[in-house]
């Protein structure tokens, strides 16, 4: 195996899959080199509820991936999901010491807007900066160099359970890995599918899972609001499993294979095979009964995410639609029906902007994994420019700061 260090690895443990993305950087953005996907199982609704498969799946998600892109990898980017993480906007203000908006001044705002009352069983995760303020002017996204006496930020905090997260971490390091950032899958989702102008003038990203349905609300290129609802494709399959009373792998099969999520969609000629429980004859049935079985449950989801936006307050604003991602954005039909729900436009969302295996991961459940490796480049690039900076001893570049701003927030 190689001896490379200039990859990066995003790993998302997911409720149904754990999936490993290696890549390098190249000038147009992320080169993917490698790839590995194990089913998970070890988790529900998001959280780890067993650490051996957990782990065992970690380890050959990495292994195929690493085996692939020709690496050794030791340490990744993590994603965490799961009904126990929480988003929220807060806000802080300080003086401004010397007239002029410097870089403590910011950190220090920061510091004081992500510093929201914990209770003990949870732990803060990551800080999304929304809007500065310097006295009376509002609205400024970089407030270096302005003249005031008083700096506000608002901010998004995302924070989860302590007891999710160390178990979590538990199964990467049980897995020999180091952890080299932790990120919540919601916003490493809209890393890798959203473009700018959709965060500028409002957009809807959901992340439909096996088991959990991540809501991500951006506005005004912020981070406004997220949410996890414990539902997601396994719901899907177990309702066709009890439906066409075949098994749940079976269930999951023709789910995939031959779901619908809008009955008027389907042929009413068409018909499925479906295996039965108890060793009995399989049965022959309609295309179009599967739909009528998978339509109420998905439409039931998308419902929830149309009432979690009207409760966020930001259902006016989402002038550039919905965007939906995440293995069940794959089920046939769904956009129709989320466009009837929401009465706005809507894409399925897969990872943007990357080169190399991109085949591979041009589809929405490779979404969380790609973001992560996003992420992970921000951070790396924001390291090696503190170290030139140190050893030039030069001002910041717009750049170089920019990019050591995205880093300290994601991790
Ligand atoms: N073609 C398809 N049609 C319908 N559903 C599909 C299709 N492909 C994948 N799915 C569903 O997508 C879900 C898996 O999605 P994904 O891999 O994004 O979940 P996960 O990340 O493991 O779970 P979670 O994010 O909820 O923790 C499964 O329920 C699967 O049945
Ligand atoms: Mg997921």
């Amino acid at each position: 195996m190689g001896r490379r260090d200039d990859f990066v690895v995003g790993l998302d443990i997911g409720t149904r899959h754990v999936r490993a993305v290696v890549a390098e950087a190249d000038e147009k953005g992320v080169h993917i080199t490698g790839i590995g996907q194990a089913d998970g199982l070890g988790l529900r609704g998001g959280t780890v509820v067993n650490i051996e498969s957990t782990t065992r799946a970690i380890q050959k998600a990495i292994d195929d991936a690493g085996r692939m892109a020709g690496c050794e990898v030791g340490r990744v980017y993590v994603s965490v999901g799961g009904q126990h993480l929480e988003g929220s906007n807060s806000q802080g203000v300080v003086a401004i010491k010397d007239g002029e908006v410097s870089e403590d001044d910011r950190d220090r705002v920061l510091d004081a807007a992500r510093a929201i009352k914990l209770s003990s069983d949870r732990e803060f995760l990551q800080m999304l900066p929304q809007k500065f303020r310097v006295d009376d002017t509002e609205g400024i996204r970089d407030p270096i160099g302005i003249t005031g006496v008083r700096l506000e930020a608002r901010v998004h905090v995302i924070t989860g359970a302590k007891a999710s997260l160390q178990n979590l971490r538990r199964c990467v390091i049980q897995s020999e890995l180091d952890i080299a950032g932790i990120g919540a899958s919601p916003l490493a989702a809209s890393s890798a599918t959203l473009y700018d102008d959709e965060k500028e003038l409002g957009v809807v990203l959901v992340d439909i899972g096996a088991g959990t349905t991540d809501v991500s609300i951006w506005h005004d290129d912020a981070l406004v609001h997220t949410a996890v609802l414990p539902f997601g494709g396994n719901h899907v399959t177990s309702d066709v499993a009890f439906g066409l009373r075949t098994p749940r792998a079976e269930a999951e099969r023709i789910k995939c294979r031959s779901g619908c999520a809008t009955v008027h969609l389907v042929d009413e000629e068409d018909i499925i095979e479906v295996p039965s429980v108890g060793g009995r004859q399989p049965t022959e049935q309609s295309r179009q009964f599967l739909a009528e079985i998978i339509e109420p449950r998905v439409s039931e989801i998308l419902e929830m995410v149309r009432e979690e936006v009207r409760k966020s307050g930001y259902q006016e604003l989402l002038a550039s639609g919905i965007v939906l991602t995440g293995g069940t954005a794959n089920l046939e039909g769904i956009s129709d029906m989320a466009e009837e729900i929401f009465g706005t436009p809507v894409r399925i969302g897969v990872p943007e902007n990357i080169s190399g295996l991109k085949d591979m991961v041009a589809d929405p459940s490779f979404s969380v994994a790609v973001g992560l490796v996003k992420h992970g480049f921000a951070a790396a690039e924001s390291a090696q420019f503190e170290a030139y900076r140190r050893s030039q001893n030069s001002p910041m570049n717009w750049l170089g700061e920019r990019m050591r701003r995205v880093a300290s927030i994601f991790f």
